[in-house]
């Protein structure tokens, strides 16, 4: 950044204007009644960041023989960026959002390698005391850049079903990815001392590995913190590259989403029970699960949708657990409408949330807050775990690995340990779901066999319309 000149001030002081809105957009978002404005904050934060990168480049640029190329360059890219971005954005279902944001990770990881790979190779006007730094920024910035981007493939691959999302356990894989740090580190220094561009290669391809395989070891109910860690690392890829190229809001801005995709992690973590040096170690310290699948566990019970509704009737106190298979049907409108009745016949109605529930953090709230539920009687799973000993009637709308005993009794579950919402405390359970199949992380289910679970087959959607009907 010049810095010096008018139009250079200029722009340094949108960047402080774009950093915080950039914070405001961050704190918004942290509350479900702030979000939109939270978005809002972060697309003019954007807008103002572009405009004045621009401006910056059009005035390091002006009256040199390539500044209109690399501004028509510039503009033709934004436009395409922009426009596969609208149009994702518009087509993407609210189920596809995981999918999109680990290739989003991609990207920015991708981008810090070729950024790093741009600084190894054009160092003039570096002054020669620099030399090192600039070397050790490349280095890292090409590390956690590839890491990031072959990570985010895996998660990609592995949240859109394209490969099992069961852990790959490779024989010794702790020493494999405890030994590609300590050879990060030895080539580190190595490239600062002499920086030859075949340490870069070999840098490059050790941390496309190393990403691929921390990922592949990650089990399937662990992909939550595994999203937030990707996009930590993401943070700390923009970072790096924000660091080469001498900008400031690409530094700012790469902490921000670094530091606070981090603590996201580790919330999740603590919410799941699972170790956080654990899960950022590529699953370090976890047995290999054992292989569970779909076998049935005894014999289930079948209802339909009049049966429920008299239960229902009958019930006073009602909670409803949604999962992914609620946002699959979009069927939250239907579940809201199935609520507003309960409540307007005097039946106490409350909704149970997991914080992993669905594949996204939050995304059982958004939908719900889109079906227009009253915040307040939608709980976290520790606000409502004591209560199903006392409630009527439990229902279970497409949630499947989340209210699954076996992680709170079986110390063998690929799950085991994992805090879920103890629905099968309450007197009946009703389960929504289209078959016996189990959830996300492939663990059979246990709790569609209990003899107070009774389970109500078909789309959550249709199944939601047929009782509004019957009651
Ligand atoms: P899941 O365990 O994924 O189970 C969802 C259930 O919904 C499935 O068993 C499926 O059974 C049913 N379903 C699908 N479509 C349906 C439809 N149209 N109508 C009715 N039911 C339908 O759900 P969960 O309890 O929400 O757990 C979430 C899982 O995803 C956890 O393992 C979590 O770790 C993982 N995960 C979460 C996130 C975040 S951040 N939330 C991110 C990545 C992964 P049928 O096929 O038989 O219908």
């Amino acid at each position: 950044m010049t810095g010096v000149t008018l139009a250079g001030a200029i722009a340094g002081a949108a960047y402080i204007v774009a950093a915080l809105l950039f914070i405001m957009s961050l704190a918004g978002l942290s509350r479900q009644e702030r979000a939109r404005g939270g978005v809002l904050y972060g697309i003019v934060g954007m807008i103002v960041a572009l405009a004045a990168t621009v401006w910056l480049m059009l005035e390091d640029a002006w009256g040199q023989p390539t500044a209109v190329l690399g501004l028509t360059l510039l503009i033709v890219a934004m436009i395409i960026g922009a426009a596969i971005g609208l149009w994702r954005a518009a087509t993407v279902k609210m189920t596809g959002m995981p999918e999109l944001i680990a290739l989003f990770h991609s990207f920015v990881g991708l981008a810090a390698v070729l950024v790093g790979w741009n600084g190894a190779l054009y160092t003039e006007g570096i002054a020669p005391d620099l030399l090192g730094v600039h070397h050790a920024e490349v280095f890292i910035g090409v590390f956690i850049g590839a890491v990031t981007f072959t990570g985010s493939i895996v998660a990609y691959l592995k949240l859109s079903a394209k490969i099992s999302s069961r852990p790959l356990m490779l024989p010794g894989k702790n020493v494999l990815n405890v030994g590609a740090l300590v050879v990060f580190v030895a080539l580190t220094v190595w490239y600062v001392i002499t920086p030859e561009l075949w340490l870069l290669v070999v840098v490059t391809a050790l941390a496309l590995a190393l990403g691929w395989h921390l990922v592949a070891s990650i089990g399937g109910g662990d992909m939550p913190v595994v999203i937030s860690m990707l996009n930590s690392y993401s943070g700390w890829a923009a970072a790096a590259a924000g660091f080469l190229l001498n900008n400031d809001l690409l530094i700012v801005t790469g902490a921000l989403v670094g530091s606070s995709g981090a603590y996201l992690s580790y919330i999740m973590c603590k919410a799941m029970n699972r170790s956080f040096i654990s899960v950022i170690a590529g699953g370090f310290g976890i047995e290999a699960p054992r292989a569970d699948g779909d076998e049935p566990v005894g014999e289930h019970h079948e209802t339909d949708a009049a049966a429920v509704a008299r239960l229902l009737e009958a019930a006073s106190t009602v909670v409803i657990t949604p999962g992914y298979g609620m946002a699959v049907a979009q069927a939250q409108h239907g579940v809201a409408d199935l609520a507003r009745h309960l409540r307007e016949r005097g039946i106490e109605v409350r909704f149970g949330i997991h914080p992993v529930a669905g594949r996204l953090p939050g995304h059982m709230n958004v939908l719900l807050a889109e079906a227009k539920v009253p915040y307040d009687i939608v709980l976290e799973m520790d606000e409502i775990n004591d209560d199903f000993a006392h409630t009527d009637v439990v229902l279970v709308i497409g949630a499947n690995d989340t209210v699954n005993p076996a992680a709170a009794e079986d110390p063998g579950s690929p799950i085991a340990g994992m805090p879920v919402l103890r629905v099968w405390e309450a007197a009946h359970v009703v389960v929504f779901k289209r078959s016996m199949a189990s959830g996300y992380a492939g663990v059979a289910n246990p709790l569609f066999y209990r003899d107070n679970a009774q389970m109500l087959f078909g789309d959550a959607k249709e199944r939601v319309e047929d009782i509004l009907r019957a009651l």
